[in-house]
């Protein structure tokens, strides 16, 4: 599947707006097991700043913090759930067994990995990847469709560009 959408970020409220655009487009769509986002990038590329505009572009009003520690953060919002992930510590994908990982791919689930490779063999595959890449001081972001319900998504994308 060859499906994807690029843009340029120019900071980090540009990043911020594209996620508060993007979970909205998302929002409608549901899956069986939720609807997986894979967030890769170099550390500080801006992945958790993405989930963060994507959290709150939901409408969640408090602080959302880098699950760098706890691996996990949860928010419930707009009738969604939505778990934010950063496995950058995870020593072990079978951990992930240990937290009950199979309960957070439900089907109101929306999942923002960041570092998705350390649970390789373990998580759930994407539905969405997401880039974020740096081009000197401002970012590129690019998406691409890993399943039929991505490329749904990034077809709607195709269609309403999303401007900052
Ligand atoms: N276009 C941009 N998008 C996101 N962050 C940016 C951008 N330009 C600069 N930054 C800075 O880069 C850092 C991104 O941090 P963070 O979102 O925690 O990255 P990651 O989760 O990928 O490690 C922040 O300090 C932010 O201010
Ligand atoms: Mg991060």
């Amino acid at each position: 599947m060859n499906i994807s959408y690029s843009q340029p970020l120019a900071d980090e409220q540009a990043t911020c707006r594209f996620g508060a655009q993007l979970v909205n487009l998302i929002y409608p769509f549901t899956h069986e097991h939720g609807v997986v986002i894979y967030l890769n990038g170099e550390l500080g590329a801006g992945k958790t700043t993405l989930s963060r505009g994507m959290i709150q572009g939901l409408g969640y009003q408090g602080n959302v913090k880098s699950p760098t520690y706890t691996l996990v953060e949860t928010y419930h919002v707009a009738e969604r759930d939505i778990y934010h992930f950063d496995l950058y510590r995870l020593n072990d994908p079978e951990e992930l067994e240990f937290m009950g990982i199979r309960d957070y791919f439900s089907a109101q689930a929306i999942c923002l990995i960041e570092w998705a490779e350390k649970g390789e063999g373990v998580l759930n595959s994407a539905d969405l990847f997401v880039n974020i890449d740096y081009d000197n001081d401002t970012r590129r972001i690019e998406l691409s469709a890993n399943s039929t319900l991505g490329a749904e998504i990034i077809t709607q994308l195709q269609q309403h560009p999303i401007t900052l």
